[in-house]
């Protein structure tokens, strides 16, 4: 049983990828929340898995709110993994899943960064670049899961990870503002950001996107997968590109 968050894909590739390798299912966190659906069966000799993508050197509010309330009785024998799926570096993520599960083992795997606040989407030929080592490394943590090792291996916690989290987490927790979002003139009203948001916090007025919360997931499922490019976030994002995953159907 394999949970997953993503807003632009990579966290599920990731998914598909070690659930085809260990045949295993898919579960979407987003789904599971909007459902109210916490509580799940697992098998004798099951493995259990979380792939998620790291924000500000931590996780997804949603996804830890999700772990909290997660309630499956464990056998004996259940290997308990988690994958943190980052831009570049994870620093100190796996304390937020360390205090929400007892986990086997935890792995880092770096896709592609998909912050446009802070940075361009990289080039197509560099996305292939990474996504094809990104291949490799999840087929290493396939037969670290198959083999039931413990440990796990992340090679993306860079320099200083606690004193990195610690401060920058803060940010996230208190900084998600959905004020920052603006649609432009090329918004045809297609209703795709509203249906799509895992928060389900977008509503349409009048054809055009409102955000009717002050804080979101900062995720920019809304604004990556907007069929116009119609939805920024402060002044950046209009030039820095969008990106979706396109080994994966979203
Ligand atoms: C709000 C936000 C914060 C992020 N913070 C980090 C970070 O601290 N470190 C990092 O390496 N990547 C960071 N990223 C990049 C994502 O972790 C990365 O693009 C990930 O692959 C996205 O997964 P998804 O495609 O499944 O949504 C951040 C992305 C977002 C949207
Ligand atoms: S997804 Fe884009 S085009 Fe569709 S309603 Fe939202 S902002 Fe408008
Ligand atoms: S409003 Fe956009 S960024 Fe915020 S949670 Fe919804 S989809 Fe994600």
């Amino acid at each position: 049983m394999i949970f997953y968050f993503t807003a632009t894909g990579n966290s599920k590739f990731i998914a598909e990828r070690i659930a085809t390798g260990t045949n295993d299912s898919m579960i979407d966190i987003a789904e599971c929340v909007k459902a109210d659906k916490y509580s799940f069966a697992i098998k004798d000799s099951e493995t259990l898995g979380v792939v998620l993508p790291v924000y500000f050197y931590g996780i997804p509010i949603i996804v830890a709110e999700f772990l909290e309330n997660l309630n499956i009785p464990l056998k004996a024998d259940t290997f308990v993994y988690a994958v943190l799926n980052c831009g570049g570096t994870t620093a100190n993520a796996e304390k937020f899943i360390n205090q929400r599960m007892s986990v086997n083992a935890i792995f880092g795997i770096k896709t592609v960064d998909n912050y446009v606040p802070m940075y361009k989407i990289i080039s197509g030929e560099n996305i292939n670049v990474r996504l094809d080592k990104a291949e490799h490394d999840i087929d290493e943590v396939i037969r670290h899961i198959k083999e039931r090792r413990n440990g796990g291996v992340n090679n993306f916690k860079g320099v200083f990870p606690r004193l990195s989290t610690s401060i920058l987490y803060l940010v996230y927790k208190y900084g998600r503002k959905t004020k920052e979002f603006t649609v432009n003139e090329n918004c045809i009203g297609c209703g795709l950001c509203e249906k799509i948001c895992p928060r389900q916090i977008i509503k349409l007025n009048k054809g055009t996107p409102v955000w009717e919360e002050e804080r979101c997931e900062i995720c920019f499922a809304c604004l990556h997968r907007c069929p116009e490019s119609a939805i920024n976030y402060g002044k950046n994002t209009a030039k820095n590109g969008r990106y979706l995953n396109n080994r994966v159907k979203l």
